[in-house]
Order: structure tokens, then C-alpha cells, then sequence
């Protein structure tokens, strides 16, 4: 990219920019060869179905209301105040909601927001892997050292004796996600229990990836650091209104902290984008008052996993189990001697069906035979994929 601008500029200087070593999201990618081959898109995380009339109304009576200018920098009070409640509600914590509690562009802001609060030169991160794409380049923008760990195959488990032992003095931050992208685990209450007593006595922080909190399965639970006051003392949970209520372009998410912590992270995200979609807002503020949304999440979501596992009963993929998330896992092992990247774009141009290679979610790329597929589509787009997946 860098060399294509000054091949393409007049600049006579060969410029070195931040981030040569990252190239367009694998998203991008596969959403892109997905359109070429007129192929299903389960590649990227989004649902293909719509949000709700009543919000859409809403957001359109906020902004023909006269709600269009900048946001409060924190966030609207009112959104605030029911993510305070929705939290002590869920979780037995009730955040200050005008010092704890800050709407994000999205939950990419939020990360991105809280790695550039945390990070400084020469500090380490530590990364479950595989690992979503958005972490490492904050972390390398930041000037930090991203330290993976990587998670226990076949069912991806935090591994505690690997993730002691990754610990050092350069320590700043581990960054957790639970539920899991893109393996769609979710860490137990042990393992929380773990976390919280390793950390115990450190200067450690977290950021804790919970995006995916109501979408977990089979009666399981959402275990967040907010249920552990040694975590949550040192914590900025993280989340996505686009993830819980069909919204992803809305660009709409939340990050919880304690003051202090808060205070340094807003000074950040003032500066970033200073404010969130103000009309987006007011309505969720009102929006979110019935539980019911997000309560009946998981059982919209498995209901969708089942369909779609249902289907591909005769199929040669191995199902790899998924306890939260939109994402399933399934394996070609056995289908293939391919790495990941071949097999993912042989799937999409010949049988018509677009996922996400796994190794591309890993710092050194590892070929597992493992794909993921975003389940988060309407009950005809998931049933004519496995029908081709059958086929294979
Ligand atoms: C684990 C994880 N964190 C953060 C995000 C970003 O969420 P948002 O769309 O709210 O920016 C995603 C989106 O896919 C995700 O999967």
C-alpha cells in the first residue's frame, strides 16, 4: 500500500508508514471473492436479516426530532443509564454510569480505544490465539509486543499452566474474548477464577472482548469479568450494540471500566471520534428497556446453529461443537491436503459457499483445516449452503 502511494504520488521519498506488514482484512477479501463467484456469503460476521422495525422508527423519530448534532463525548445519559442497569441486572454490578461507562464507534473503537490507552512501547500483550484481526494492529500502532497464547485444540480451552508461564515484568494487558471469534468457546468459571487470582497482586489490566455475551448455548453461560471484582477492578468489558440487536452498521458499542481507568480512556476516545451516532442513541436508550431483546438472543442464535448443523448432517465437514457465537466451526481434514487460504477460495469460485480460512486468525499461520462460517443468516441462505456443502 505504502508503495503504491509513492510509486503513485509525486513524492520523491520512499515513505515508511505504520502498518506495512497488514494487508486488507480477510474479511474484505472473502466478502469480495464471495460477490465475484455469486457465492453465500458465511464469511464475514453479519446478519443478512433485518434489525427491528420498531428501532429503525426510533432512530428516524430521533433524527426527525432534532438529535443530530455531536453526542456528549461519554455517551447519552439515558443510553448510559440502561447499559448501567442491563449490567447489574445480568451480572450483580452496577456501574457509575456517569463515570464507568462510555459509547464507542462500534466495539472496534472501543478495543482499538483501549489498547491505545493501555499500550506503550516495549509493553507486552497478551493474546489468546487464534485470535480476532483487530488486536494486533492496534497493538503494533501502539508500539507493543503481542505476546500469543495459544488456546488448547480440539475444543480451543484456555490453557492455565501456557498462559501463567506467558506472564512477565512487560506484562500491560491481556486481552480475553469470551464468548470466542472465531472458535465460538467461551471460557468457564474456573477459568475466570484462574485469571482473576493470577492476576492477583500485578498491575495487570484486561480488556475483556464480551461482544458476543448474549449469544451463548445448549442452557450454557456468559461468564464476564464483571462477576469478579479483582477483574473488573482492573477491566474495560467490552461490547457491541451492532452484535446484540442486527445493527453492525450503526457503528454502535460500549466500554465499561472503573473511573480511573475510564478517565484515561475517554481522554483517548475524544480524540479518536470524540462521539457516537447520536439518534442511534436516544433510540437505543429506549430500545433497550425490553429485556426480551437480548434475554431471547441465545435461543434465536441456536435455533439458527441447529438448522444449519441439521442440514449438514450428511455431509463430510466435521463439526467442530460451538457454545456461543454466530460462528461454526467445521474441518476439512480428510476432504483436503490444501492449507486453509487454498481450500476457503476453492470453496467460494467451484462450490459456491465463502468462509474464513482459521489460520489467518494466528501470528505464525498454522493450517488446522478449519474453517469458519457465520450462521447469522436467514433460514433459506443456511440451508441452500449446506446443500452445497453436502456436495462436496
Ligand atoms: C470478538 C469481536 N470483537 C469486536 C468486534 C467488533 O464489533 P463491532 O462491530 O461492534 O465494532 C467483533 C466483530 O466482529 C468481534 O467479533
Amino acid at each position: 500500500m505504502s508503495e503504491n502511494f509513492t510509486q503513485n504520488s509525486t513524492l520523491k521519498t520512499q515513505h515508511s508508514f505504520k502498518l506495512p506488514q497488514f494487508g486488507t482484512t480477510i474479511f474484505t477479501v472473502m466478502s469480495q471473492l464471495a460477490n465475484e463467484h455469486q457465492a453465500i456469503n458465511l464469511a464475514q460476521g453479519f446478519p443478512n436479516f433485518p434489525c427491528s422495525d420498531q428501532l429503525v422508527d426510533l432512530v428516524t423519530f430521533y433524527m426527525k426530532t432534532g438529535h443530530n448534532q455531536y453526542a456528549p463525548m461519554p455517551g447519552v445519559a439515558a443510553l448510559r443509564e440502561q447499559i448501567a442497569k442491563k449490567t447489574a441486572l445480568l451480572y450483580g454490578h452496577l456501574p457509575d454510569s456517569n463515570s464507568d461507562i462510555t459509547i464507542t464507534c462500534g466495539a472496534t473503537e472501543a478495543v482499538f480505544s483501549t489498547i491505545t490507552t493501555c499500550v506503550q512501547p516495549g509493553d507486552e500483550v497478551i493474546v489468546f490465539e487464534p485470535a480476532f484481526d483487530i488486536y494486533a494492529p492496534a497493538i503494533s500502532l501502539c508500539g507493543g509486543v503481542l505476546k500469543p497464547v495459544a488456546l488448547s485444540l480440539p475444543d480451543y480451552r484456555l490453557d492455565h499452566e501456557l498462559l501463567a508461564k506467558s506472564i512477565s515484568s512487560k506484562t500491560k494487558l491481556i486481552i480475553l474474548n469470551s464468548p470466542h471469534n472465531p472458535s465460538g468457546a467461551i471460557v468457564s468459571h474456573e477459568d475466570m477464577l484462574f485469571l482473576e487470582q493470577l492476576l492477583k497482586g500485578t498491575d495487570i489490566l484486561l480488556l475483556s472482548d464480551e461482544v458476543y455475551e448474549h449469544i451463548v448455548f445448549d442452557g450454557k453461560k456468559h461468564h464476564s469479568a464483571h462477576e469478579y471484582p479483582d477483574l473488573r477492578n482492573r477491566s474495560f468489558v467490552i461490547s457491541s450494540l451492532g452484535k446484540t440487536y442486527h445493527t453492525t452498521g450503526w457503528r454502535m458499542g460500549y466500554v465499561i471500566a472503573p473511573k480511573a481507568l475510564m478517565a484515561e480512556f475517554r481522554k483517548v476516545h475524544q480524540y479518536i471520534t470524540f462521539s457516537a451516532h447520536t439518534p442511534s442513541q436516544y433510540a437505543f436508550a429506549e430500545f433497550m428497556k425490553d429485556e426480551s431483546q437480548y434475554l431471547g438472543l441465545n435461543d434465536f442464535f441456536q435455533q439458527k446453529r441447529d438448522l444449519f448443523l441439521n442440514a449438514l448432517k450428511t455431509s463430510r465437514f466435521k463439526v467442530i461443537p460451538t457454545a456461543g457465537t454466530y460462528f461454526q466451526f467445521l474441518s476439512y481434514q480428510g476432504m483436503s491436503d490444501g492449507n486453509d487460504v487454498a481450500y476457503a477460495t476453492q470453496l467460494t469460485a467451484i462450490h459456491g459457499v465463502a468462509a474464513i480460512p482459521v489460520s489467518v486468525f494466528y501470528q505464525e499461520p498454522q493450517n488446522n483445516h478449519m474453517l469458519r462460517f457465520c450462521f447469522a443468516k436467514d433460514e433459506e441462505t443456511l440451508l441452500k449452503a449446506a446443500e452445497k456443502l453436502c456436495k462436496i
